[in-house]
């Protein structure tokens, strides 16, 4: 079924545009441009409008989620590091008034204990962590579901 109601943010933080230069074991020796195209064919395969944003400014981060309900009707969030501290990006998404799906390409959970730690994660529907690019398929298919209950 195509709905209008079907706009979902893809929100990257801090370092998640130089994911390409990155240790490719965690994230998968992508570029940010070909990350950002296999997700908006995801989208397109699960008939979803998938929109971009990217930031290595906390600040402008905070202010994204405070728009962001005008300007989708869901998000992804990859935060980078400050999903694991930033409680202002807690804070802004617990009223950011859209639906979130938190998401990291590598397994937080069997890195470093400081990674273990989510800040966002209470503010969101679910977290998808450690699957990749495919993470975000999974994340565009929750998210679905959800704009369609
Ligand atoms: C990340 C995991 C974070 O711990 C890290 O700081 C990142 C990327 C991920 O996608 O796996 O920058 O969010």
């Amino acid at each position: 079924m195509s709905t209008s109601h079907n706009r979902i943010h893809v929100m990257h933080g801090v370092n998640l545009d130089q994911i390409g230069r990155r240790d490719p074991a965690h994230y998968g020796g992508l570029t940010f441009l070909q990350l950002e195209q296999a997700i908006d064919a995801y989208a397109s395969e699960l008939d979803v409008n998938a929109r971009f944003f990217q930031t290595n400014h906390e600040g402008e981060f905070v202010e994204e989620l405070h728009r962001v309900a005008d300007l989708a009707d869901a998000a992804i969030i990859n935060a980078g590091a400050w999903s694991h501290y930033s409680r202002a990006l807690g804070d802004a998404l617990q009223f950011a008034g859209v639906p979130a799906v938190e998401v990291h390409l590598s397994d937080v959970h069997a890195r470093e204990e400081w990674r273990h730690v989510s800040v966002l994660a209470e503010g969101c529907v679910a977290t998808v962590a450690g699957k990749g690019v495919d993470g975000y398929r999974e994340a565009l298919a929750i998210l679905k579901a959800e704009l369609e209950r």
